[in-house]
C-alpha cells in the first residue's frame, strides 16, 4: 500500500488499535517526505520554470489543502481517531507538520538548484556574477550550487568614504603638530552649543528654523564648537585639540547643504598664544593639505566665540590663483572661520583669561572633500551609491 492509500484509510481500517503502533506509522511518513525531497534535490531542475514546478508538485503532494497527504491524515487519522489514540496521533501529526516546515516543503526549496549543462556559451568561459567575473571551467563544474570546486562569489572590497579619508588626512596633519583628537556628544545641551560659546539669547542661529531642537534645553549640535568647552572643562590648560564630527542644521538638502554634515574644530590654549600662532599654524596646515605652493589670506570676520575673528581663504591650488572653474574665477577658495578665543568662552571652560589665551578654528570636512575631489553635490556623500563611492 502506498502512503497515499494509507492516508486515505482510517486507523481502524489499517488495523491500528494500539497507541504503541502509531509512531511507526508516522516514522514511515517522515522518511518518505525526507527521501522525496532528497531525490528531487539530487535531480535538480533544468530551468527556473521547472524548478518552480517541481517544488510546487512536492508541496501540493504533501501539503495541498484538499488532496495533500497531510490533509487526508487530518481527516482520516486524526479527526476520526478513537479517544485513547487522539493524543499520540495529534503529537505525531504536529511533528510531521513541523518537519515539513523545516524541510521547506511549504515553500520553494532553496537547495533545489538549476542544472547548468555544458553548453558552448559557457564552456571554459566566464560566468558573470554579482561580484564580478568568475572563471568557469565547464569540464569540471557542470552544476552550479552542487559543486564545491567552484570559486565562491567574490564580495567587492569596500573603500574609505571620501569624507572619512579627508578627515583622517586633516587629523594626521594636526596629530603631527602635537594636537590630540577630542570628541563630544551629537545630542548637546543648549548651554554647550550656545551659551558657553557666548552666543547670546537673541542670536539668529539659536532660532529653531536654523537649529534642530530635541527639547527646549537640548539640540542636535549645530557645530563642533561645544567640544571646545567640554575639553577645557575636562583637561584644563594648556590644551591643543582638534574635534572632528557630525553637526546638524535645519537646512533643506541641496547641492551645497545637508541637514547632517561634518565639521572639524581646532583649539590651542596656552600661556603665550597670539594671532601669529594662529596664522602660522593655519598657513602650515593649508600647505600640507593643498600643496606647498598655496598662499593663505586672512579677512576680518565675526563669531561670538572669538575676538578678533577671521575667515581664511587659500589661493586656488588648481589654477595657482589665476582663476578657474573650481575657484569660480576668483583665484581663492574660502576655507574656514577662526579667531582668538573670547575671554568669556575661556571662563566658561574654567580657564583664567588673565593667564591663558588661545585660538580656534572651525572647518567643514565635507567642503574640503568637495574642493579636493572636485565634487559639485554634497548629497553624493550621503546617498550610499556604490558607483560614486568606489572611485575613492
Ligand atoms: N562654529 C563655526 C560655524 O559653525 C565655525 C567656527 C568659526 C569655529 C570660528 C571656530 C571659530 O572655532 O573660531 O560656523
Amino acid at each position: 500500500m502506498t502512503i497515499e492509500e494509507k492516508s486515505r484509510k482510517t486507523l481502524a481500517e489499517l488495523g491500528v488499535a494500539d497507541a504503541a503502533a502509531v509512531p511507526a506509522l508516522f516514522a514511515e511518513l517522515r522518511e518518505a517526505m525526507q527521501r522525496e525531497r532528497e531525490e528531487l534535490i539530487a535531480r535538480g531542475a533544468g530551468s527556473e520554470a521547472e524548478r518552480q514546478q517541481l517544488a510546487k508538485a512536492l508541496r501540493d503532494r504533501w501539503l495541498g489543502r484538499k488532496n495533500g497527504i497531510l490533509a487526508y491524515l487530518d481527516e482520516s487519522w486524526l479527526k476520526s481517531a478513537p479517544k485513547d489514540l487522539k493524543p499520540v496521533v495529534g503529537r505525531e501529526f504536529n511533528q510531521l507538520r513541523q518537519l515539513a516546515r523545516e524541510l521547506e516543503i511549504d515553500r520553494l526549496i532553496r537547495d533545489l538548484t538549476i542544472r547548468l549543462e555544458e553548453s558552448p556559451s559557457v564552456k571554459g568561459g566566464i560566468v558573470k556574477s554579482v561580484g564580478g567575473a568568475i572563471p568557469w571551467d565547464a569540464k569540471v563544474n557542470v552544476r552550479i550550487g552542487a559543486s564545491l570546486t567552484l570559486p565562491g562569489y567574490r564580495r567587492p572590497l569596500g573603500s574609505i568614504h571620501p569624507v572619512t579619508r579627508v578627515q583622517r588626512e586633516i587629523e594626521d596633519i594636526f596629530l603631527n603638530l602635537g594636537f590630540t583628537i577630542e570628541t563630544g556628544p551629537e545630542i548637546e545641551s543648549v548651554y554647550y552649543n550656545f551659551d558657553a560659546l557666548n552666543i547670546l539669547e537673541n542670536h539668529p542661529s539659536r532660532d529653531d528654523w536654523d537649529t534642530i531642537y530635541v527639547d527646549a534645553q537640548t539640540v542636535l549640535r549645530s557645530h563642533t564648537s561645544p567640544v571646545q568647552i567640554r575639553a577645557m572643562q575636562k583637561r584644563g590648560a594648556p590644551l591643543y585639540i582638534i574635534a572632528p564630527g557630525k553637526s546638524y542644521r535645519r537646512d533643506n538638502p541641496d547641492a551645497t547643504h545637508s541637514p547632517m554634515f561634518h565639521q572639524l574644530e581646532g583649539l590651542a590654549i596656552d600661556t603665550d598664544i597670539t594671532f601669529a600662532d594662529l596664522k602660522g599654524t593655519l598657513d602650515f596646515f593649508a600647505k600640507k593639505f593643498f600643496g606647498e605652493k598655496v598662499r593663505t589670506r586672512f579677512n576680518p570676520s565675526f563669531f561670538p566665540f572669538t575676538e578678533p575673528s577671521g575667515e581664511v581663504a587659500v589661493s586656488c591650488p588648481f589654477c595657482d590663483g589665476q582663476g578657474c572653474r573650481r575657484c569660480k574665477q576668483s583665484g581663492w577658495i574660502e576655507l574656514l572661520g577662526c579667531g582668538m578665543v573670547h575671554p568669556e568662552v575661556l571662563r566658561h571652560g574654567g580657564i583664567d583669561p588673565e593667564r591663558y589665551s588661545g585660538w580656534a578654528f572651525g572647518l567643514g570636512i565635507d567642503r574640503f572633500a568637495m574642493v579636493k575631489y572636485d565634487i559639485n553635490d554634497i548629497q553624493l556623500f550621503f546617498q550610499g551609491d556604490v558607483r560614486f563611492l568606489e572611485q575613492f
